[in-house]
């Protein structure tokens, strides 16, 4: 069976045979697989077979061209330019892919037994300060107070007491204090939940902000018309013995960009909250006087798998 096809490369009409076409292409796909048969670690088999596989089928589906190829190769090399110690440009080229979340999500079965997982982002720092529970962890950040209260317990409703809690956030111009100039630390904290496992905090209102977009990511992002701002969020890791860490955010209940999308894909029904404007003036729970301003609060009551769980 012969078909005249225009050819991608060359613009050029050209007499093809699809199915030889089809088995020259075929052959190379097997070819490499059949590479990787004698890998001796049988999981490392298992995945450069799979890679080779979807990665032929995807230039195949798309009938790549040279240029484009280059194009993609410049892409990586710019993102591996980028990256240093500081700035994580792979990482953020996984996550605008939504190939983070996807492994965060087969690894992490809904099955609403326990809290939901979410992206981990560049802006954790280990070593956080130690708040008592009632403590601020905005250390001058700016933006609008948030309380913010909930539990620890472990998937048979046991409340697990002393379970860390670790908060980080933007402040409400979109920065993480990572990126101030003058190394300060603020917007994040630890506290240690109480005897029944409960916790409480002075945070900030989160709101959206953009990912890092000066870089590679940033101009695919621009030239595919999408947008780099995150919905609104407060990250939380959660550790304790016996208990699978926890990573995750909860998300803003009403918060435009859900409707508009989360630049990395992070966001679960599940972590949604309603966090409950109050009017100035209102008391607090803690009794703090926060003058004239507005501020609001949450809940989040967070349930942990045990050490070994899906894993
Ligand atoms: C963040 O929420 O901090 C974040 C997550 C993924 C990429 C960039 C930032
Ligand atoms: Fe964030």
């Amino acid at each position: 069976m012969t078909d005249t096809r225009t050819d991608r490369n060359t613009g050029q009409q050209a007499t093809l045979e699809p199915d030889r076409q089809e088995q020259r292409e075929q052959a190379l796909t097997d070819r490499v697989i059949d590479s990787f048969a004698t890998a001796p670690n049988p999981r490392l088999r298992e995945i450069m077979q799979s890679l080779t596989a979807h990665l032929h089928a995807f230039i195949r589906d798309v009938r790549l061209t040279d240029a484009e190829w280059e194009a993609g190769i410049q892409f990586l090399t710019d993102v591996g330019h980028i990256t240093d110690d500081r700035r994580q440009e792979f990482i953020l080229a996984s996550d605008v892919l939504g190939a983070s979340m996807q492994t965060i999500i087969v690894n992490n079965p809904s099955d609403g037994a326990v809290t939901e997982s979410t992206v981990f982002g560049p802006f954790f720092v280990e070593d956080s300060p130690q708040i008592p529970l009632g403590g601020d962890i905005s250390g001058g950040a700016s933006g609008e107070p948030c309380w913010v209260e909930g539990s620890v317990v472990d998937a048979e409703g046991r409340a697990i007491p002393g379970a860390r809690v670790e908060v980080w956030e933007a402040d409400d111009e979109g920065f993480y204090d990572v990126q101030y100039p003058d190394g300060r630390v603020a917007g994040r904290a630890h506290v240690h939940a109480d005897a029944e496992g409960r916790f409480r905090f002075w945070a900030l209102t989160p709101t959206p902000y953009p990912i890092p977009h000066d870089g590679p990511v940033g101009r695919l992002l621009a030239a595919t018309g999408r947008s780099p701002v995150r919905a609104a969020h407060l990250h939380f890791m959660v550790t304790a013995d016996g208990a699978r860490t926890l990573v995750t955010h909860i998300f803003v209940d009403g918060d435009p960009q859900l409707e508009i999308g989360d630049s990395v894909f992070g966001v679960q029904d599940s972590l949604i909250k309603e966090f409950a404007r109050q009017q100035p003036g209102t008391p607090t729970p803690d009794g703090r006087n926060l003058g004239d301003i507005p501020w609001s609060r949450t809940r989040f009551d967070i349930v942990l798998a045990a050490t070994g769980d899906r894993e």
